[in-house]
Order: C-alpha cells, then structure tokens, then sequence
C-alpha cells in the first residue's frame, strides 16, 4: 500500500519564511541570469536563488493537453479503486492516493522517455518504477528529503491536472527558501544540492501563494521518475 513512502525520510516541522516580505524573483536577477528570465522562481534572496537554480529546473508546458489526458486515462481507473488517505498524522503526504508502474502504454512511456533524457545523465541508473501521488484538492505534502537509502542525486516530476507551489527551505538554515511554481503540465527536475540539503513540500491550498499571487489548488497527479544511489 505504502509504495514509496518509505523514500520519504525525515518529515521536518514547516519551516517559517523569515524574512518573506520581500520575495525576490529570479526576475530581480536577470541582469545576471538572462537565460533563467522566465524561471518560475522566488527566494529569500537573489544569491540564493542563482546558485539553487542551477540545481532546479521547472520547465513549463513539457507535456500537451493530449499528453495529460493520455497519462489520466493510464492512471485514473487505478488510482479510483483507492480512497485518499487523510488520517495518518504522521505521513509525510496527507489527502493522498498513490502508485508505482513499470510498465506504460506506448504514449506514456515515450513521454517519461522525454523525462528521462532531459533530467538524467545518459549512464544514469534508474529506479524502475515510476511513482505517482495523486492529491486530493485538500492534500498537501510535508517537508521532507527524500531517502538517500532508495534514491540518487535527481528528482524529475511531471504535474497534471493542477498548478500547485513546491517550496524547498535549507535543512541547517530555515532562512533560505526558494518557492516554485508548478504550473499544470510542466516538469521540475532537482539535483544536488536542491535534492540532498533542502526539505521540499507541496503547499496546501490556503498557503498556496506565489509571489504574491494566489495559485489555487485542484486535485494534482504528480508522476516522478527517480535515480538509484550512485
Ligand atoms: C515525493 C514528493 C512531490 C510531488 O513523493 O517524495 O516529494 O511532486 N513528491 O508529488
Ligand atoms: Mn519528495
């Protein structure tokens, strides 16, 4: 039942922002960072945001509406016959229903084939399964860093169906933070530093802000594909 949470270690006390007044946007820097104009990112500060971005991508619009309605329709009739699971208070994920595949459907496989080339190193050994947490509108997922036991250096994840927040905070400095945007059907990939030093969430609908917008939250499927330790 419990696939993959056992992958999700540490469950970290919400970290507060300090310092929120002021976000400031991958935008601010773009003088330095021209290529990251666009990047759907905001941090504690422009330091912290150009050398984590290095180490975080969100690439928006990586599948097509048809792409998404192909991996619902994989997806949907199994995760029905599961109720979310809102009860277990030490969980890592509230108001969720989860699963793993190893095998897709021709659509489906070429698309994680995408993930796959775009967030993994050619020799790069890769967890078979694929993970996929399905949120209820209520859930929300905890900060936590991912188990260095079961999986290596990136962390690639497609969204469907919601735009949603993902906020990592530093694990030994709650002041650094950087928030990003999901947006529907975009792809987020962490490394390094991103992966191993900085708890990640998914906010829940009430704090779900960025940058000052409100970023309403709907049911999210989210399908991750994950490396072996090295
Ligand atoms: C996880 C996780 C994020 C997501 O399952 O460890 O952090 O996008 N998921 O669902
Ligand atoms: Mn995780």
């Amino acid at each position: 039942m419990k696939v993959l949470l056992a992958v999700l270690k540490q469950i970290h006390k919400p970290a507060l922002c300090t310092g929120n007044p002021r976000c400031l946007s991958s935008g601010a820097t773009s003088g330095l960072l021209p290529l990251r104009d666009e990047a759907p990112m905001v941090g504690s500060s422009p330091e912290l945001v150009q050398k984590l971005g290095s180490q975080v991508e969100v690439r928006t619009d990586f599948i097509t509406e048809a792409e998404e309605a192909a991996f619902l329709r994989e997806l949907d009739p199994g995760l029905k016959k599961k109720r979310y699971e809102f009860d277990h208070w030490d969980d890592a994920i509230h108001g969720y229903r989860e699963t793993e595949r190893l095998r897709w459907g021709a659509v489906c496989e070429e698309i994680l084939n995408r993930v796959r080339s775009t967030a993994f190193p050619e020799c790069s050994q890769l967890l078979g399964p694929v993970h996929v947490i399905d949120l209820d509108k209520t859930g929300y997922i905890k900060p936590h860093i991912d188990s260095v036991k079961f999986c290596g250096s990136t962390i690639a994840g497609l969204s469907l169906l919601s735009d949603s927040i993902m906020r990592l905070v530093k694990e030994d400095t709650p002041s650094e933070w950087l928030d990003l945007l999901l947006s529907r059907r975009s792809l987020y990939i962490l490394r390094d530093q991103a992966r191993y030093k900085f708890t990640h969430e998914i906010l829940k609908n009430e704090e779900s802000v960025f940058n000052g917008q409100r970023v309403p939250r709907q049911r999210r499927i989210s399908v991750i594909c994950r490396n072996l330790p090295g």
